[in-house]
């Protein structure tokens, strides 16, 4: 476990932006390749269509479209960016693929790296450079979520298909002795539990030369136990989030937004009514895109400041939750210009 003690990471939330792929697949299209139908869909993940990278469009082309806009909210020089942190399970290259948009922002001072927790990812990504930021030895970063689980899922199996998507979104934070941007947090880890949502490796061996083998690099498709995934978020995040707002003395009534990794819609609602926090405060897209992992929770952000629903000085309550098994949650104001 990991959580910080006080309020005083001096960061500042200055920027989001995000990318979803143009191709629409809708719940009656899936209908037609597998046996599904939505009325299942709609009333048992609240998804009624999801967006799909084709050809001529990459990952790191929709990441770094989301970053660059984050970058242009805050009003950065690109050249000012210290930290680029891509959170994504399905990166386009296994060495990294945060480099490659590093030079796609000609952000040329920054250091990029991927970093990979699932659904939860960007929420770990996000503690993460917050304490490069609070530490002193860096100023700005791009925190990027973008997934294309797309490629990974079996188009075939209806009980996993119906559920993802694609998409990116990025925020931009700044280092701020004068504001406690992010004022608290709390990840877990529960790898014992793992084996109930995988995209493992395939366990096939050639032969190398007499008396060797050596393992194809190869991967299986996503993988999901779902009513055990579903038992685990509805019961981990209220724990999670009720211990953060116990020990930063914060009431749920003060929370302005209720920003959790969108999965299901009846897991948003399940956690919502524990705290008592009306309909109105429930950040929910994902009848447009799915579970697009990393990205879901940038991507609800920014679509949430662009439309001026969140505004500056608003108070959000994030949850993340996914594979690993892994969750997090963090407590923090929005200071972004919208
Ligand atoms: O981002 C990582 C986090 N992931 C999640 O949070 C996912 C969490 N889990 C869930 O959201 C839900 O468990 C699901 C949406 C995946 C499934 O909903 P459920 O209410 O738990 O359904 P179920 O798996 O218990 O399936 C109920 C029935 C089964 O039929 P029988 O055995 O009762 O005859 C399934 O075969 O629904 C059937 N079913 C479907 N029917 C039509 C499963 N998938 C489909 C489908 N269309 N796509």
């Amino acid at each position: 476990m990991i959580s910080n003690s006080q309020s005083e990471s001096g960061i500042s939330f200055v920027g989001c932006g995000s990318a979803t792929p143009p191709k629409i697949i809708n719940n009656d299209q899936l209908g037609q390749r597998v046996d599904t139908n939505d009325e299942w869909i709609k009333s048992r993940t609240g998804i009624r269509e999801r967006r799909v990278i084709g050809e001529n469009q990459s990952l790191i082309d929709l990441a770094s479209d989301a970053a660059l806009k984050a970058i242009k909210m805050a009003n950065w020089d690109e050249k000012t960016i210290d930290l680029i942190i891509l959170a994504t399970s399905t990166p386009e290259d296994l060495f990294g693929s945060a480099p490659k948009i590093q030079s796609n922002l000609g952000a040329s001072n920054a250091v990029a790296f991927d970093l990979t927790a699932a659904c939860s990812g960007f929420l770990f990504a996000l503690v993460t450079a917050s304490q490069y930021l609070a530490s002193g030895s860096m100023k700005r970063a791009v925190v990027i979520g973008a997934d294309q689980l797309s490629k990974w899922v079996d188009w075939d199996d209806r009980k996993t298909c119906v559920l993802f998507g694609d998409g990116a979104g990025a925020v931009a934070v700044e280092a701020n002795k004068n504001d406690n941007g992010l004022i608290g947090y709390d990840l877990k880890s529960d790898g014992s539990r793992g084996g109930c949502l995988n995209l493992s490796q395939s366990n096939i061996f050639l032969d190398l030369v007499q008396g060797a083998t050596y393992q194809k690099g190869e991967y299986l498709p996503i993988r999901m136990e779902g009513k055990e995934v579903y038992k685990f978020a509805v019961k981990e995040v209220p724990i999670i989030l009720g211990e953060l707002l116990d020990k930063h003395q914060i009431e749920s009534e003060s929370i302005d937004w209720l920003l959790l990794h969108q999965a299901n819609q009846r897991i948003l609602d399940a956690v919502a009514s524990r705290f008592l926090i009306p309909s109105d405060k429930v950040l929910s897209n994902l009848e447009h895109y799915g579970n697009t992992s990393a990205a879901t929770i940038p991507l609800m952000l920014d679509e949430a400041v662009r439309d001026e629903r969140i505004k500056s000085g608003d108070l959000i309550a994030c949850s993340g939750f996914g594979a690993g098994l892994s969750w997090g949650a963090a407590l923090f104001y929005w200071h972004g210009p919208y």
